[in-house]
């Protein structure tokens, strides 16, 4: 999808900084995503991903900046955050299914308690969402019954229920075992396919090449450079991105951290 200038973001990040006592953690994120696009967020390790993530729901309270959700701001100290909340889905590495109920509860349970929907509806919207990520036979299974692929396509399933207008994803495949890996893509590239606006958090570059509209390469707390995927992924332009994606496709090729920094190659480009 490209994005209209003057589309209607669904996200919208001005200035934000969070820092966690003297560490400053995001140091000015401006980011935009709009209705219906879908953004992957990739970088090393410690540089921020997860942390900017949970300020678009105020699961961190930033520390400066602003942050809009379909036009509404979440960093408001007046905002109704709950209300907020319930547009937001989210889905994290571990999967927090409750494991004493079985999966079909997993889903009607925040429906009936947070949206106060009947049991009959809840039923309906949690086999409707069940049978979406292809689990409709499981409904009545309990969570350790199912592999992490399934568990993870249950929390997926769980965030739909809700009817969110967009969905927060951090690195929802790294718990996996390979071998698994592939069925949850799916399911996200079906969601991308029907429009659901999606940030995601991921290692997966064949999957932030496919499906993403935009990638963004995240660096010690800033954007060091964003675009198509086809570009960030097959075309970096800063040597700290090519780095961190040698590092990345090829793990072996790695070579041990020496005195030279990331930033001290990029300032010495062009050799
Ligand atoms: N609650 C916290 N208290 C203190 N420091 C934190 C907290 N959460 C994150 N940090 C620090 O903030 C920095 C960024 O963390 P964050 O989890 O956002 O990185 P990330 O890019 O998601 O890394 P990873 O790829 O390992 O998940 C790290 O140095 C981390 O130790
Ligand atoms: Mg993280």
């Amino acid at each position: 999808m490209t994005v209209e200038p003057g589309a209607h973001a669904e996200i919208e990040i001005r200035g934000l900084h969070k820092a966690f006592g003297e560490h400053e953690v995001l140091r000015g994120i401006d980011l935009e995503v709009a209705r219906g696009e879908v953004v992957c967020v990739i970088g090393p390790s410690g540089s921020g991903k997860s942390t900017l993530l949970r300020c678009v729901n105020l699961l961190e309270e930033p520390t400066a900046g602003q942050v809009f959700v379909g036009g509404t701001e979440v960093t408001d100290l007046d905002v109704d955050i709950d209300a907020v909340r319930r547009r937001i889905g989210m889905v994290f590495q571990q999967f927090n299914l409750f494991p004493h109920v079985t999966v079909e509860e997993n889903l009607t349970l925040p429906q009936r308690r947070v949206l106060r929907r009947g049991k009959a509806e809840a039923v309906r919207v949690a086999r409707e969402n069940l049978a979406r990520v292809g689990l409709a036979e499981k409904a009545d299974a309990y969570p350790a019954q199912l592999s992490g692929g399934q568990q993870q396509r249950v929390a997926i399933a769980r965030a739909l229920a809700m009817g969110p207008e967009l969905m927060l994803f951090d690195e929802p495949t790294s718990a996996l075992d390979p071998e698994l890996v592939g069925d949850v893509l799916a399911v996200m590239r079906m969601l991308a396919a029907d429009g659901m606006t999606m940030m995601v958090v991921t290692h997966e570059m064949s999957f932030a090449r496919e499906v993403a509209d935009r990638v963004v390469f995240m660096d010690g707390g800033r954007i060091v450079e964003e675009g198509p995927a086809e570009q960030v992924v097959g075309a970096p332009r800063h040597e700290r991105t090519r780095h961190f994606l040698t590092r990345i496709l090829d793990p072996a090729a790695s070579e041990p951290p020496g005195p030279e920094s990331p930033a001290d190659r990029e300032s010495s480009q062009g050799q």
